[in-house]
């Protein structure tokens, strides 16, 4: 097991656009790995590599029943829908917004060993997937988000989770 380092807002490597993943060999997989390692300790659901200082077309998302997801120059072929919600960033740590993403989304992307697939998915993992596609483009949801909560709203939002 080995965490990488998450980067935070401020830094310039998450403003910058990602390149292709164009071999599939064992320091992707390392890589991989690490960026999965990384995301169950910090309890994400998704982290893409830019925020561990690697610019390469590479996320990970955690599905919940269906495990960890692998998603390799990933790129949105479908959407539809839409929600408003709270969103997150393992490199906003502390803050959350409202952001509107479609609410169903389906991907192509390849795996680990270069082999293409899609994978789909509706709410959390929809907004999950632009979340983390957004990062490779070098975008944070912040700028997209409607608004940031404020500093009351995000201490009522902790004191609701203490209370559960
Ligand atoms: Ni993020």
């Amino acid at each position: 097991m080995a965490l990488r380092n998450i980067v935070t807002e401020g830094d310039s490597v998450l403003t910058k656009v990602s390149r292709p993943v164009t071999k599939f060999d064992r320091r992707l997989h390392v890589l991989l790995d690490d960026m999965t390692d990384t995301l169950v300790d910090a309890g994400g659901v998704g982290l893409a590599a830019p925020q561990v200082g690697v610019l390469r077309r590479a996320v990970v998302v955690d599905t919940g029943e269906d495990g960890i997801l692998e998603l390799i120059n990933p790129e949105i072929i479908e959407e539809s829908g839409e929600q408003t919600g709270l969103e997150g960033c393992l490199s906003v740590p502390g803050k959350y917004g409202i952001v509107t993403r479609p609410n169903y989304v389906k991907v192509r992307a390849q795996d680990r060993d270069g082999n293409w697939f899609e994978a789909e998915g509706e709410e959390l993992i929809a907004r999950c997937f632009c979340h983390e596609l957004a990062h490779l483009e070098g975008q944070l949801y912040t700028a997209v988000a409607e608004r940031m909560l404020t500093p009351e709203e995000l201490k009522a939002m902790m004191e609701e989770d203490e209370d559960q």
